[in-house]
């Protein structure tokens, strides 16, 4: 009798621990609400300002549903120093995710350890940190868009538009002089994308003669800046003007009409991002072309990234290969931009 009481008991133990490890195994939430840090490398980045109203829009999304969001956002003014601080208030604040757009993108280190230390994952965006620091834990995500792709289909572009007009051939030498406008230094999409585009016109047969290659870090002004010396230089020769994003086509569209050139002598020029001013410009026919950086599917995939990782159902997000998740880049021209204009 005995012996069967103690049988009993011991089955009655088993059970209780097997139904204690199935609960464990499943994912608990953690919470159910979203408070979403965010952390920008220069808000006045025009592609990042427009990803960022993306990104409100789908929080509101969100929030239709039911889930509900907050969210802080911060800009680190291109100061990793200042970032990292943003960071530990951002967690002190309570936030339960983080979004981070690097300013060092080969400087995370002290991020990931102080959200380690707090077990609040990061979803690095658009700046895409170096493979090895995004082993350094398994709570680092990153979304963004395959630089290489960019670079190839801005060259796509550029050979369809030489192929289909003879006239881009102003001095008809046979080859197209051109320069080209990058963005920072160490950025995934400056010297990725310059390269593709590049090699994808060598490919495709066209003959090249490289005048100059200037760095203008994003930024029309500075684009604008860099022509003007260019121009300065090599007067009408330019045939081509490959910018590594739309604001240095613009910038660079800006210093014709500074100098009056005449529009006989206006180069092709192509943009990569699609901002509104690209996707304008592309529209009245002063840019022949641009790539689309598609915001709004990176907002979509960092918003609903952020839910699923805090209410614990990151297994119903599709990644394109393990932590990462790329947006796919299209290309842009006069006959279907009304697609993208809003
Ligand atoms: C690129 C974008 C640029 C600039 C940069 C900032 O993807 O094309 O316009 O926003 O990111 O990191
Ligand atoms: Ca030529």
């Amino acid at each position: 009798m005995k012996g069967k009481k103690r049988l009993a008991e011991i089955i009655i133990l088993c059970m209780g621990m097997y139904v204690l490890c199935a609960c464990s195994k499943q994912k608990v939430p953690v919470s159910d609400k979203i408070y979403v840090g965010i952390t920008c490398y220069d808000q006045s980045d025009t592609f990042l300002s427009e990803l960022l109203v993306c990104f409100k829009e789908e929080l509101k999304i969100l929030n239709q549903k039911g889930i509900e969001t907050t969210m802080t956002v911060r800009n680190a003014d291109r100061s990793q120093r200042v970032q990292n601080d943003q960071v530990k208030e951002l967690i002190n604040a309570g936030c339960n995710v983080l979004c981070v757009n690097l300013v060092d993108r080969a400087d995370p280190s002290e991020i990931i350890d102080v959200a380690k230390e707090h077990d609040v994952p990061i979803i690095f965006f658009n700046r895409e940190p170096v493979a090895e620091d995004m082993k350094q834990w398994d709570k680092l995500y990153y979304v963004g868009a395959d630089a290489k792709q960019s670079g190839v289909l801005q060259g796509e572009l550029a050979v369809e538009m030489i192929q289909k007009n003879s006239q881009i051939d102003h001095n008809k030498d046979g080859k197209i002089q051109y320069v080209v406008l990058e963005g920072e230094a160490g950025h995934q999409d400056a010297i990725i994308r310059t390269e593709n585009a590049v090699d994808t016109l060598n490919q495709k047969g066209i003959e090249l003669e490289k005048l100059s290659y200037q760095i203008a870090n994003w930024n029309r002004a500075q684009a604008q800046n860099r022509m003007e010396q260019i121009l300065g230089q090599y007067k009408n020769r330019v045939e081509l003007v490959l910018a590594n994003n739309d604001d240095m086509a613009l910038g660079a569209m800006d210093a014709y009409k500074k100098l009056n050139y005449t529009e006989a002598v206006l180069p092709v020029f192509i943009g990569i991002d699609g901002t509104d001013m690209g996707l304008k410009a592309v529209e009245d026919s002063m840019m022949a072309g641009t790539v689309y950086n598609d915001k709004e599917g990176q907002a979509r995939a960092i918003a609903e990234l952020s839910a699923a990782l805090v209410t614990g159902e990151e297994d119903k997000i599709e990644f394109s290969k393990g932590n990462y998740i790329y947006l796919p880049y299209s290309k842009v021209t006069k006959e279907n931009v009304h697609e993208y204009l809003n």
